[in-house]
């Protein structure tokens, strides 16, 4: 390292130790005071390189708040905060620690290998992985159990939540369906952290608490959420997610002699990989999003179609992802945008409507180096790594100024930034 990025290294390590709340890390102060479900996952990767130990707990923490059905919700209420709404009282579920009741993208199974590979402390990490393994697997049956009824191979999301892309363009035309009637009154906390611009605008709040509270009124019964809700869209970045996290799971089931939770895991990727190929589009070069209501393909390109090179698709997919991204890349001074900045409706600075973001960076160059594309993964990382000497550890950023957007000294933004280095 040179002097250089030792500076913004240990200045990454000050934002985790100062989101550190013992056994989970919050996203940043203020804006999310709670464990998130998908942030603590990728977190504990920047942890292993200085406090192996306290990684294992971060994920270890998480899973512990698992729904019995196999769920693993999408926020933890550990610490009573004011904060953040919708808190436990709007969610209204009911568990021994407060818990939302939606989930989000299922990146543990990724993140437990990850640890497992890379630990030092191999007689440790053999114990906590072995303990962890029938919890993931059992929130990837849920995926396939009460997400894809049908059989699919792919899960649907029922909020724009749980997609971790929460205000995505992908969703626009089948959250238009979601009414806004008879939704509680409430005051918003998001936009007294963060500019008003940047957030969602108050249609698009109306609606998410209509769904929530559509979810609540069945008793967040997940027999009957699927087909209940009027927002059912299938994700091929989230369920990338879900096939790598299965493949890596299979990896490390069969590495620990659990070959039943491997087979398990191994038939569910390779169904999902199969399935992901409906929605390859061969004229936006990327994968798209299925509103699983009218059975009709999203036409919007965001990133959550560039993300499935993040797990095992053809090579020639991710070839031709890549070429996507390079050409994304002559439109704007940052990758990977989180839209097509082609499309009249990129909005730069409004979270996940064009902005940048290090943890979709991370995962998007981990699959392009795995196919040999490292010219590409390279000039994510040096983009990625511009970011934080130009705007510092925000939550996102504006992929034609480099602009911090969202929040501040956010957490797996500094995660992601000790991966980059270490890896360099
Ligand atoms: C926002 C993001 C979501 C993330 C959360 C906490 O809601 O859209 O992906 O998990 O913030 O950082």
């Amino acid at each position: 390292m040179t002097p250089e990025t030792e500076k913004i290294y240990d200045r990454a390590l000050e934002v985790l130790r100062e989101n550190d709340r013992g056994s989970y890390t919050v996203p940043t102060k203020g804006l999310y005071p709670f464990q998130w479900n998908w942030d603590s996952c990728l977190t504990a990767l920047g942890q292993s390189h200085y406090d192996e130990a306290r990684a294992w707990t971060e994920i270890e923490t998480l899973l512990a708040h698992q729904w019995p059905d196999g769920m693993v919700p999408h926020i933890v209420f550990h610490a009573h905060s004011d904060g953040y709404f919708p808190g436990p009282d709007v969610w209204g579920t009911d568990r021994p620690v407060a818990t939302s009741g939606i989930t989000q993208p299922p990146v543990a199974g990724f993140a437990v290998r990850r640890l497992f590979d890379r630990a030092r402390d191999r007689e440790a990490a053999a114990q906590r992985a072995r303990a962890l393994l029938p919890r993931v697997d059992a929130w990837h049956r849920w995926f396939y159990e009460k997400r894809d009824p049908s059989g699919e191979g792919l899960a649907a999301i029922l909020h724009p939540w749980e997609s971790g892309r929460d205000n995505s363009i992908d969703w626009d035309e089948a959250f238009d369906r979601v009414p806004t009637d008879g939704v509680a009154p409430y005051v918003r906390r998001d936009t007294q952290h963060a500019d008003p611009a940047h957030r969602p605008t108050k249609a698009q709040y109306d609606r998410y608490l209509w769904l929530v509270q559509l979810f609540r009124s069945l008793g967040w019964d997940n027999a009957r959420l699927h087909d209940a809700s009027p927002f059912r869209v299938v994700d091929p970045g989230f369920n990338a997610i879900l096939i790598r996290s299965a493949t890596d799971l299979a990896a490390l089931a069969d590495e620990l002699g659990e070959h039943e939770i491997a087979e398990a895991n191994r038939a569910r990727a390779a169904r999902g990989l199969a399935a992901l190929e409906s929605l390859w589009s061969a004229r936006h070069g990327q994968y798209l999003c299925r509103d699983r209501v009218t059975g009709q393909l999203i036409e919007s390109a965001s990133i959550g179609g560039i993300l499935p090179v993040f797990s095992a698709v053809p090579r020639q997919r991710a070839q031709d992802v890549a070429r996507t991204i390079e050409r994304w890349a002559e439109r704007v001074r940052f990758i990977v945008p989180s839209h097509d900045p082609f499309d009249p409706r990129f909005e730069p600075k409004r979270y996940w409507r064009a902005p940048a973001w290090l943890v979709m960076n991370y995962m998007i160059q981990d699959g392009l180096r795995a196919v040999g594309e490292t010219a590409v993964a390279d000039h994510i990382v040096r983009s990625s790594l511009e970011l934080i000497t130009h705007s510092g550890f925000a939550e996102y950023y504006d992929p034609l100024t480099g602009e911090p957007c969202g929040g501040g000294r956010f957490t797996w933004t500094a995660a992601m930034v000790i991966e980059f280095l270490e890896a360099a």
